[in-house]
């Protein structure tokens, strides 16, 4: 299907459909959904409850009435009764033959005309009024924790290594061999066998995943993300062409708490065949979430039967932040890796030293065939041919005493964590605030759909926010603001007691 081909939704057009949810499905989705009042009520508003957070997004065909009453144990005029409510309300159409679908009501994202680009780049936080005083500004929008203090040593000693690579001419495309076999180790290590020759080294994961999508998407592509998700990823493959459409990741907390629905994957998989599946697996920016491994054999399943490439992005997975037993997190309690026994030619792993060692490295890289990393360093010889050495080295001398930086690194985020979410609770204490067992962000539910009203009101306070809609393909998660807590405990105490004034004018 030419998902370009079709029309943007309006009142009389029929909405394209990117995925059908099952009646199974609708029961995991709406779990406890009865909580007294008229049922057909109950029902339409945990429907649109759902739509309004991202966890059923817009373009979802429904059960038909009688198939999701059958589901339900309810009776076919109250699903009848339901969807017409939800069609009152503007949140989903109906059309003979093309049964019920969910829309946002307001115009839908313009679908770029076949081969045009979709605008990149219009996910913008908020930002003060000109002349606020902006060393006072509390950043909680960008994921940077500090550099960790074994840095200065890992460059140090990379400075010593240097003299054996000035007599090459420096351009590496696939990566210095040292940090090649390093990067391997560790993903052999995590259960995912690896040899050298299966890594390229990137300049950042961003860098990687841009390569990916400019290597394997056309203009006329679809790519698959989370919803909500990375939002420079959703960038990167916008800007290689592709229309991108998410697939919902629930938040962590609330009654609607379901795992990641690969169910729903495969069936936006099998209707609109992706060339590429983008996933962060592994302490999703930004709910938190870690996939099960249940769900990860079911990805990996979905890769082979379909044949399409899915990366995950592995930025996030050394960021374990509780262990059990509340204890702190160690090497134990990081997810096994997507990419398994590593035997799926389909999955391909993007890592990165910015969140497990500092950002100013620049340096990722990707876990994939050689056929396949020959394929990016051809795409990468037009853009940046190659990354720096020495950071190069620093990151393989960082990897070698990754045990001691990361025990410093989960104990600071962990503090940091914990400052936040207590003050947001006593704070804000009508939002929704869960502690994430890992990550550098708090997906906070403020119950309401008025994110990006409070983004701007924290903005004008003096402090930036994520607002959900910003994080998601199609504009979803109305509800949600993502707070990173990498600045140090002051800036986040002195950032709530802001963001609550913030509330108190928006809402
Ligand atoms: C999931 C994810 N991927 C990639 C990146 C960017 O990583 P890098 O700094 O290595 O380009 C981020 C940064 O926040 C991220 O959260």
């Amino acid at each position: 299907m030419d998902i370009h081909s079709q029309s943007a939704h309006t009142g009389l057009m029929t909405p394209p459909v990117h995925r059908h949810l099952s009646p199974a499905g609708a029961v995991r989705l709406l779990g406890g959904w009865h909580a007294g009042g008229p049922a057909y009520g109950a029902l339409a508003d945990a429907l649109r409850a759902a739509v309004l957070a991202g966890t059923l997004p817009p373009h979802t065909r429904l059960p038909s009435e009688r198939e999701l009453a059958a589901a339900l144990g309810v009776s076919r005029t109250t699903t009848t009764a339901a969807y017409r409510r939800l069609r009152d309300l503007g949140f989903a159409t109906s059309r003979t033959g093309s049964g019920t679908v969910t829309v946002l009501p307001r115009p839908a994202p313009v679908v770029p005309a076949a081969g045009r680009r979709e605008r990149a780049g219009d996910a913008p936080v908020p930002q003060p009024p000109p002349g606020a005083d902006r060393a006072d500004l509390v950043d909680l929008s960008q994921a940077t924790p500090p550099a960790p203090p074994q840095l200065h040593a890992a460059y140090a000693r990379a400075l010593e290594a240097l003299p054996d690579y000035l007599a090459s001419g420096g351009y590496e495309p696939l990566g210095v061999p040292a940090l090649r076999a390093a990067v391997a180790r560790r993903c052999t290590e995590r259960g995912t066998p690896t040899t050298p020759d299966e890594v390229l080294v990137t300049t950042g994961a961003q860098h990687a995943v841009a390569l990916l999508a400019g290597t394997f998407l056309s203009p006329r592509d679809v790519a698959l993300t989370q919803s909500p998700t990375y939002a420079h990823a959703v960038q990167a493959l916008r800007d290689a062409g592709a229309r991108v459409v998410g697939v919902p990741v629930p938040p962590a907390d609330g009654p609607r708490a379901a795992p990641f629905d690969v169910e729903l994957l495969e069936s936006t998989v099998r209707r609109l065949r992706p060339r590429l599946v983008y996933l962060v697996p592994d302490f999703h920016n930004p709910t938190g979430r870690s996939l099960g491994p249940e769900e990860r054999a079911a990805v990996r399943r979905v890769a082979d039967r379909h044949g399409v490439t899915v990366v995950a992005d592995e930025t996030l997975s050394e960021l374990a932040l509780d262990g059990a037993g509340g204890r702190a997190a160690d090497d134990g309690d990081v997810p096994p890796p997507l990419a398994g026994d590593g035997a799926s030619p389909h999955v391909v792993t993007v890592g990165s030293a910015s969140k497990a060692f500092w950002g100013g490295l620049r340096i990722g890289w990707v876990r994939a065939h050689p056929d396949v990393l020959a394929q990016l360093a051809r795409t990468r010889a037009a853009v940046d041919i190659a990354s720096p050495l020495l950071e190069q080295l620093a990151v393989a001398e960082l990897l070698d005493v990754r045990a001691e930086v990361l025990a410093g690194r989960r104990a600071l985020l962990r503090e940091r964590r914990d400052t936040l979410v207590a003050a947001l609770r006593e704070q804000l204490p009508g939002w929704t605030v869960a502690a994430p067992p890992g990550g550098l962000c708090v997906w906070a539910g403020l119950g309401r759909p008025l994110a990006q009203a409070f983004a701007a009101a924290a903005a004008a306070e003096g402090v930036l926010v994520n607002a959900g809609p910003t994080l998601t393909p199609d504009g979803g998660s109305a509800d949600r603001v993502r707070l990173t807590f990498t600045r140090d405990p002051a800036d986040l105490e002195r950032a709530v007691p802001r963001l609550a004034r913030a509330w108190a004018r928006v809402s």
